[in-house]
């Protein structure tokens, strides 16, 4: 009998790291629930020859929610007026430090909107500060769009890693997702040029977003094939009410679980976090994103007036107790699945 289309697929993207744009397209429209089953424990394999069972862990720091951005998907948005809008103090973000080194974490995140206050001469010397004080932790930062100049500033000041999710590959849809001064094509030079700098780049998009198409997805992937980054950020597309797209469905949590299972056989070391999106769809959303081939999760180390403020979307998984309580929570349901937090910076194993 003729082997099914979809494990023919399958076995060809493991092997060749690879698929054209048609076939990407094909296997989507293909998949059947074996069919992901199977690309789900191919996926899992990859991952454990590279990973074994470890699982890394990013602690998130939500600094600030202010953003001169207006992006139609995005709670903290411009516009948003229904929102408290906070920014942590430099020694609030060294505390978030202190206590996620307490609870094993040697890598920081350090989120926010692309607020006017984050200027180099501001963020420099919080970097220094940390690398200091945690000579054994990378520092990754996520701020958005900025000069070369700045991306050089901030690497120098210690910065090891950049997390900037190209959102979409395909240049219609990003106008489709952005107001008209945000442009496709910058945000992607600014992906090279943190490359360029020497910086372990991660890109990613969302799954699910207003017209996305499935072509949209096929070109998402060749566009990380293209760029290796070293991490990849993918979850959901989920509504907030406080923005233009709060009548749009919510991305599906089994589309995104086959898009973590098909980066990680066309990028077999890449850090793949199951996210909090991931996590806010579905209650073992984030086990489920482990099981499917990521290896990473990102436990929010935010104070809890932070956490509650820093709205992309609604319902985001904050739970409402501390930080440490939802860490040691996420940590038995790691080790409830088969798998066990590594303590350490948790680098790309490129060779
Ligand atoms: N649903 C899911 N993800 C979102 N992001 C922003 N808004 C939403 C939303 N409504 C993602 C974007 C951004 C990252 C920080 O969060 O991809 O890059």
């Amino acid at each position: 009998m003729m082997m099914n289309r979809q494990y023919q697929l399958i076995d060809r993207l493991r092997s060749d790291r690879l698929l054209s744009a048609e076939e990407i397209v094909e296997l989507l429209r293909c998949l059947d629930h074996e069919g992901r089953d199977y690309l789900f424990s191919q996926a899992a394999e990859v991952r454990q020859q590279i990973y074994g069972r470890e699982v890394y862990i990013r602690g998130l720091i939500e600094f600030t929610n202010y953003c001169r951005n207006n992006c139609y998907y995005c709670g903290i948005r411009r516009s948003n007026r229904r929102l408290t809008r906070y920014r942590l103090t430099a020694e609030e973000i060294l505390g978030c430090c202190e206590q996620g080194y307490r609870l094993g974490m040697r890598s920081f995140v350090l989120q926010g909107g692309e607020d006017a206050a984050n200027s180099d001469s501001y963020l420099t010397p919080i970097i220094r500060r940390i690398k200091e004080r945690y000579p054994d932790c990378a520092v990754t930062l996520s701020i958005g769009e900025r000069s070369c100049e700045s991306y050089q500033a901030l690497f120098d000041a210690g910065a090891d890693r950049y997390l900037l999710r190209h959102e979409t590959a395909n240049a219609e849809h990003y106008a489709l997702l952005h107001p008209p001064e945000m442009s496709w094509a910058h945000r992607r030079r600014c992906i090279e040029q943190l490359k360029e700098i020497g910086y372990q780049v991660g890109c990613g998009f969302m799954v699910g977003s207003p017209g996305q198409t499935a072509g949209c997805l096929a070109e998402d992937l060749l566009y990380l094939r293209q760029v290796e980054p070293h991490m990849v950020g993918i979850g959901p597309f989920i509504p907030q009410q406080d923005t233009p797209f709060a009548g749009h469905p919510a991305g599906s949590v089994e589309l995104t679980l086959v898009l973590l299972a098909l980066i990680r056989l066309l990028l077999p070391d890449v850090l793949l976090p199951a996210t909090t999106a991931l996590g806010t769809a579905c209650a073992d959303g984030r086990e489920r994103g482990l099981m499917a081939g990521a290896n990473v999760v990102m436990p929010n180390i935010s104070p809890r007036y932070a956490r509650e403020n820093y709205r992309l979307y609604d319902n985001k998984l904050n739970s409402g107790s501390e930080a440490a309580e939802g860490y040691q929570e996420l940590r038995r349901r790691i080790e409830g699945i088969g798998y066990h937090i590594a303590e350490s910076r948790g680098d790309c194993r490129r060779s």
